[in-house]
């Protein structure tokens, strides 16, 4: 059973600068609510019962948004404004399932999953990237399905346009499992077209094996020096681990830049 996420929010977040010279980003809100509601809610709603943050001190805004409850309690006491109760049952809720650890220099995705190592406490354990909404199917939730049939690893998938492999991680497939699921011969981060073994690229959900932090100590690191969660992956699969690739059947939409921030909002707000 998945019960454990971890979730990456140490990054500088460069592309929403300007937004994010102040504010977290994983905190603007899409449609009306923060980008990392949405992320808790599909975790809630597959089955998740802990979530760690991996946060900076820049981010501590972060911390603040779901601990910093006075404010709330103090409204409430003053008018019964059924909004804000609402809203604070839900941060309550989310509260209580929330560990924070802290990665004060961003490394790398490798480096950031590292410092979760002493608070895994079973074999598998899921990860999102906040920047990566996938709406209308709950991704985790079919993921986690599908590591409970098969017993391995497994990560999202999504075909992208061959000119842009350069800016993902990119899937050497091995054998077709069924309709949306294939075994993983080898990852490779952020190829060029011509390295690139295919134009499937991993996106931001991963079910990974405790063992994957033994080996991510050892990371030496990768492109543009961090320290990446696919190299750890692929000494994985070098040693036999099996990865499952899972072309999943919502819909991505991408927070990280600025374009796809603001066309978020607006695929949001059509549901
Ligand atoms: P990215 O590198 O894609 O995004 O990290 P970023 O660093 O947040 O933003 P840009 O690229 O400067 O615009 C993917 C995810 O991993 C986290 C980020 O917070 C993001 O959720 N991350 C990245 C860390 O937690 N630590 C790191 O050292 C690097």
């Amino acid at each position: 059973m998945i019960k454990q996420a971890i979730i990456p929010l140490a990054g500088l977040g460069t592309r929403l600068l300007p937004l994010t010279s102040v504010f977290a980003k994983e905190l603007l809100p899409i449609n009306g609510k923060p980008g990392i509601e949405y992320i808790l809610d599909e975790c809630i709603e597959a089955g998740i019962k802990e979530v760690i943050f991996i946060i900076s001190k820049k981010k501590i805004m972060i911390k603040n948004y779901f601990y910093k409850d006075k404010f709330y309690k103090k409204i409430i006491a003053k008018k019964k404004d059924t909004r804000i109760i609402n809203e604070y049952k839900k941060i309550l809720k989310y509260k209580k399932m929330i560990k924070f650890v802290y990665q004060n220099e961003p490394l790398g995705t490798g480096d950031a999953v590292l410092k979760t190592k002493k608070y895994i406490k079973d074999r598998f354990f899921l990860m999102l990237l906040p920047d990566d909404l996938i709406v209308k199917n709950n991704c985790s939730k079919s993921m986690i399905k599908i590591h409970n049939k098969y017993k391995s690893s497994v990560m999202a998938s999504m075909n992208v346009d061959r000119k842009t492999v350069s800016r993902w991680g990119i899937y050497e497939l091995n054998k077709k499992i069924n309709k949306n699921n294939y075994s993983i011969k080898g990852v490779i981060e952020k190829p060029s077209i011509k390295k690139a073994p295919s134009n499937k690229a991993v996106i931001g959900r991963y079910i990974l094996p405790k063992n994957i932090f033994s080996r991510l100590i050892k990371q030496k690191p990768g492109n543009n020096g961090e320290i990446h969660i696919t190299d750890a992956i692929q000494s994985l699969i070098n040693e036999n681990y099996k990865f499952i690739a899972h072309n999943f059947s919502g819909k991505y939409l991408d927070c990280g830049t600025m374009k796809g921030y603001i066309k978020s909002s607006l695929e949001i707000s059509k549901l």
